[in-house]
């Protein structure tokens, strides 16, 4: 197969678009197929045309790791790293050896990266997935407000993700784009049809939609009960968003009170826990064949029940909360398979959004799929009833056996603490969005991770580690690095902005530098010249060769490194929403945004246990940030700079 003729790529913007309920939904379009047939093979000649990852070399990374630890450690820490890296990197020594086992890699592998990353990142992460890995998606607010307005919504979604997954099927999805170079598309073939699958000590990802017999269902779940959905007729054919409305109904009718031994609460304990009341559970042929159901099932639709205190100032605060973990065994988390990499939630009251299990993909092919789903509900009208009924979907039935009533009650337990200890608050930041930064000719990006930078600093007098997503998608299979935000030159503007003794002209040109600083770390990260994955992917070769662990890894300040008390990320999206995760230290935030043109969705979390963390103050503090680098952008002319 040739490369990808030129007429089929549709150059389309990887950004995707929250405030107010649907109507007024940013108008956007749809994404459109590049061709109405099936165009074979045009996926993997896109795939075979893309760069391969390159492995950086070894004296950059180690110079640039210590620059990037500048700001984080104290100068005899410093000191002491230095003579270990120099160590690390001298001729014939142990880096250069770990050096061409990686190339070697490199030259046999699509991508040396990608399959070590989803095991260490993922697969061998023994926390619970919920909060601690999958991301929830807030939607704006839907104009529904009972039962048969979610049920109508539902059927709408389904229809919608379902005409995305023609174009996958169909492999007609314009390839996307960041600047001029075509991006990755493989995450989109990962989504659908997958599941995490616990194991004892690492879990595992099934993907049916590559098996012989894909499957032609969805799971709904509504009163912690599962049903399986057929959405494609015989003939082919994908269900009328009518005819699934229908079916929803009925699923509906058939699970009207809450059950109160909610299997799905399983899925949100910790790993290994989960690992072992998972063979417990399908030791029964029933329960087995409920499970492989619901890991077979293209997607899951959890029709969701109310949630506790929702009033107009906490909407999305709230929402956040029912995405990311359901608000606990009361509420909604039962009504969840959190090892599904794809759950679409709408809960009463038109809340609706999307909680995703990470291991499969990033945050921005979820987005624009999600985008064209809100796209696809708001211009699709339901008409009357379908005039031929369909049979009536098929409940999944579980045996609950003592044993597994205690893992239930247990994981109840371990999902309520969980959920009391999270404080999770969305921030409409509504004075500006990327347009000041970029009228100041500055990186909106770079703006926000600098500001966010000196709100740290006010409110804790240090810098810290700080851990931004970069896209890899420019190389084939690629998925994340780090952009280490907290820079010599962000620490220097931080330090200075504050202080009386310094000019505004100075200060604005600490901005500048800082600004510019963390644009060009990007530059670094996304063509795949950053430190972290590179220092990750030489600790593997170690690992992998039993060889004793080099010295800088077993060094503090490599742990004080990858101890990230803000972690962040950027997933933009055409639908004015929101993505949201927890803390990845006990001791620090969770920050993702979207930056809007005019406006910026902000989803902060922090764990309520820790004393040092207090999320409601990291927000005000970074609403000031913003507002006070802007105005002392405002008050310094450029003549004067
Ligand atoms: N002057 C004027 N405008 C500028 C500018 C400048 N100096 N620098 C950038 N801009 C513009 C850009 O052209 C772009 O314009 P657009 O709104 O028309 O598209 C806009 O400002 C945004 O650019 P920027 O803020 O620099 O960010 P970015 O879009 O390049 O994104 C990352 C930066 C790091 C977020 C992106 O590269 C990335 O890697 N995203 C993926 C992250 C991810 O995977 N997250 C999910 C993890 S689950």
């Amino acid at each position: 197969m040739g490369l990808i003729k030129p007429y089929l790529i549709i150059k389309q913007q990887v950004k995707v678009g929250m405030a107010k309920p649907c109507g007024l939904v940013k108008s956007c379009h749809l994404v459109k197929p590049v061709s109405a047939t099936r165009v074979a093979g045009r996926y993997l000649s896109h795939q075979k045309g893309l760069p391969s990852l390159p492995v950086p070399p070894l004296q950059q990374t180690c110079e640039r790791y210590i620059t990037a630890l500048e700001p984080i450690l104290e100068m005899d820490e410093l000191k002491h790293t230095k003579e270990l890296v120099e160590e690390f990197q001298k001729a014939g020594g142990i880096g250069e050896g770990l050096q061409s086992g990686l190339e070697k890699r490199a030259s046999r592998t699509e991508n040396w990266l990608s399959d070590w990353w989803v095991q260490v990142a993922y697969l061998d992460y023994r926390m619970p997935v919920v909060v601690h890995s999958s991301p929830g998606l807030v939607l704006p607010r839907m104009n529904f407000t009972d039962k048969q307005g979610q049920v109508r919504f539902a059927a709408k979604l389904i229809a919608g993700v379902l005409d995305f997954k023609t174009m996958i099927d169909n492999e007609t999805l314009p390839v996307e784009y960041m600047g001029e170079k075509p991006l990755c598309m493989n995450q989109y073939y990962e989504v659908l049809s997958s599941c995490r699958i616990p194991g004892l000590k690492r879990d595992s990802v099934v993907n049916h939609a590559k098996s012989s017999r894909p499957p032609k269902h969805i799971t709904v779940v509504h009163n912690c009960e599962f049903f399986v959905l057929d959405v494609y007729n015989s003939d082919g054919s994908v269900l009328t968003a009518e005819q699934l409305c229908a079916q929803l109904e009925k699923i509906c009718n058939s699970s009207p009170k809450l059950n109160n031994q909610p299997v799905g609460i399983l899925t949100t304990q910790h790993r290994d826990t989960w690992a072992k009341a998972y063979i417990n559970l399908i030791k029964d042929t029933k329960n087995k064949e409920s499970v492989l159901a619901i890991q077979r099932s293209i997607f899951t639709v959890c029709l969701d029940g109310g949630m506790p205190g929702v009033s107009n100032e906490t909407y999305r605060s709230c929402a956040a909360i029912q995405m990311l973990h359901g608000g606990g065994s009361q509420w909604n988390s039962g009504n969840r398979w959190f090892d599904k990499t794809l759950q679409f939630i709408i809960g009463e009251d038109g809340m609706c959004g999307a909680n995703y299990e990470h291991a499969p993909a990033e945050g921005p092919p979820i987005v624009a799929l999600i985008d064209h789903v809100v796209e696809y509900t708001r211009k699709l009208e339901l008409t009357q009833s379908p005039a031929v009924p369909l049979p009536v979907p098929q409940k999944l039935h579980f045996n609950i056996t003592p044993d597994i009533q205690k893992d239930i009650e247990e994981a109840k337990q371990s999902m309520d603490t969980l959920a009391q200890d999270l404080d999770m608050r969305v921030m409409v930041f509504s004075h500006f969005g990327k347009n000041v930064p970029k009228a100041h000719k500055m990186s909106p990006d770079a703006f926000i991770q600098v500001a966010l930078q000196l709100a740290y600093y006010r409110m804790y007098q240090r810098c810290c580690a700080t851990y931004e997503s970069a896209s890899l998608r420019m190389f084939r299979r690629g998925r994340t690095d780090t952009i280490r935000s907290a820079s010599s030159a962000s620490a220097a503007f931080v330090r200075a902005f504050d202080d009386p003794n310094r000019q505004n002209t100075e200060k604005v040109e600490l901005m500048e530098k800082a600004v510019k600083a963390h644009r060009s770390y990007t530059n670094m990260a996304i063509s795949g010249q950053a430190v972290d994955r590179h220092l990750l992917g030489l600790k593997m070769q170690a690992v992998e060769s039993k060889l004793s662990l080099p010295e800088i890894f077993k060094d503090a300040a490599y742990a004080k490194a990858l101890h990230y008390r803000l972690s962040t990320s950027q997933v933009p999206s055409k639908t004015d929403c929101v993505m949201c995760f927890g803390p990845v230290v006990p001791d620090g935030y969770g920050v993702c945004y979207n930056p809007m043109n005019d406006h910026i969705n902000f989803a902060m979390s922090s764990f309520n246990s820790c004393q040092g963390t207090n999320g409601a103050q990291l927000a005000q503090s970074m609403e000031g940030a913003l507002l006070d680098m802007k105005k002392l952008l405002d008050q310094t002319p450029k003549a004067k700079l």
